[in-house]
């Protein structure tokens, strides 16, 4: 139980975390990985790269600074980040790493303004968030393991088929090399791949949505290739996918994880907006809803640049072509001479109110939004143009959580 004049000093210091935030968890992590650089097999170097996690760290220590003293009204966000970690293998010894570096990072940036009264309450206060994650995460990595099929830590898998799904998406199947049952898993749930790549000192770990439904005796992944672009290198790990993961490859896997899940309770009819890559979960859950609800009406409505990168384009037209209930819609931003002749589309140009209106049979519907930050941004806009009730807008993003 912290005091209340541990809580006092805690809440004024936030405005001051606020302004200093992301300068500290910069510091936090030079220090981090100086004195351990071990830990350099666990983060994302491609997100330190770009600050992404620096913002997604500093934020969630902001949050929970506000709330230090009702912890449990962010207990849905320490979920979310708890699945991430449980995934990635994030240990209760890992916590006191990061407490005792971020508090030197605190005391370096904030110089004498960092008190030791000040610092002492920082740390008691961490100590409390902190245990609220390793006891989320405990029962996430004991569930994982207690489930039939279930694992703890990384298993080796098997590529037993590799296949081009567009000019810049690629699926793989993936069997346990030890031919033992899989975990099953919820639509919309993600794994981590963990990959040796020659040459580098480091390994990498991402995650990847499962494509495919539950039930089947294999995992899918449909892995977008990270071309390199201004102020973005190419992605490590997806190019070493693409190139170099041949049939009968080994991949390492962390059991299934994620929050972003179909609700399959919900018998409304549901809708499904995607952006790129950001389509793999909702195609889970869209083949889940077409197997286990044939009378719940589905609306699957995929943004892409034009058919040549669009993905899983015939596998999606085969299940509406089966299943009644399924309403497809493909809009393309920039459409090729081909896509217009052959009228591969049905929207040129980005999703707007009017189209989108047009389409929404009924607003009264369970919407899943997945995609990059902008397209969730503008769809998070429309559907409340819409007059789609927050409750109903169940978002997921790729790249670490930008805010809370
Ligand atoms: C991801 C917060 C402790 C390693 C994240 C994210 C947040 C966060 C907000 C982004 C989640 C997302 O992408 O959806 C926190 C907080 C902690 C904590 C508040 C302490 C109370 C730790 C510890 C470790 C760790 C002890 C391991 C040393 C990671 C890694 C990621 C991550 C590797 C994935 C992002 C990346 O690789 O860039 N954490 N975390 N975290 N966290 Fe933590």
């Amino acid at each position: 139980m912290l005091s209340p004049k541990t809580i006092e000093i805690i809440k004024s210091t936030v405005p001051v975390l606020e302004v200093h935030g992301t300068a500290i968890t910069k510091r936090f992590y030079q220090m981090l990985f100086t004195k351990h650089p071990e830990l350099l097999n666990i983060f994302n170097h491609a997100n330190q790269k770009q600050g992404r996690q620096q913002h997604a760290l500093a934020n969630a220590v902001y949050a929970a600074a506000k709330h230090i003293d009702q912890l449990e009204t962010i207990l849905p966000v320490v979920k979310q980040i708890g699945h991430k970690h449980r995934s990635l293998g994030i240990l209760p010894e890992h916590y006191p790493i990061v407490g005792e570096n971020l508090l030197a990072a605190i005391k370096d940036v904030l110089g004498n303004a960092a008190t030791d009264e000040i610092l002492q309450a920082w740390a008691e206060a961490y100590g409390v968030i902190a245990d609220a994650f390793i006891s989320v995460e405990a029962e996430m990595y004991e569930k994982a393991e207690r489930q039939q099929g279930g694992w703890a830590g990384f298993r080796a898998f098997r590529v037993a088929k590799k296949e081009q799904e567009s000019d810049v998406i690629t699926s793989f199947y993936l069997v346990p090399q030890d031919g033992n049952a899989i975990a099953a898993y919820e639509p919309g749930q993600y794994v981590s791949v963990k990959m040796e790549i020659p040459g580098e000192k480091n390994v990498h770990i991402r995650q990847y949505s499962l494509s495919d439904s539950p039930g089947k005796p294999y995992y899918r992944i449909s892995v977008k290739r990270v071309d390199e672009e201004e102020g973005r290198p190419a992605g490590k790990v997806s190019n070493y996918l693409h190139e170099q993961i041949q049939a009968d490859d080994v991949l390492w896997l962390s059991a299934p994880a994620g929050d972003f899940v179909l609700d399959s309770e919900e018998t409304r009819p549901i809708v499904f907006l995607s952006g790129g890559v950001g389509q793999t979960p909702l195609i889970s859950m869209l083949q889940t809803v077409v197997e286990r609800q044939p009378n719940r009406p589905a609306t699957f409505i995929h943004a892409a640049q034009n058919s040549q990168v669009h993905a899983l384009k015939s596998q999606v037209e085969e299940l509406a072509d089966k299943h009644r209930q399924l309403s497809v819609y493909w809009c393309y931003s920039q459409p090729t001479e081909r896509d217009v002749e052959s009228k591969a589309y049905h929207k040129a140009g980005h999703i707007e109110l009017p189209w989108l209106k047009e389409m929404l049979a009924t607003p009264n519907a369970s919407f899943y939004v997945c995609g990059p930050v902008d397209f969730m941004r503008a769809m998070n806009t429309l559907l409340k143009q819409c007059g789609v009730a927050d409750s109903d807008i169940h978002v997921e993003f790729f790249g670490p959580a930008a805010s809370l």
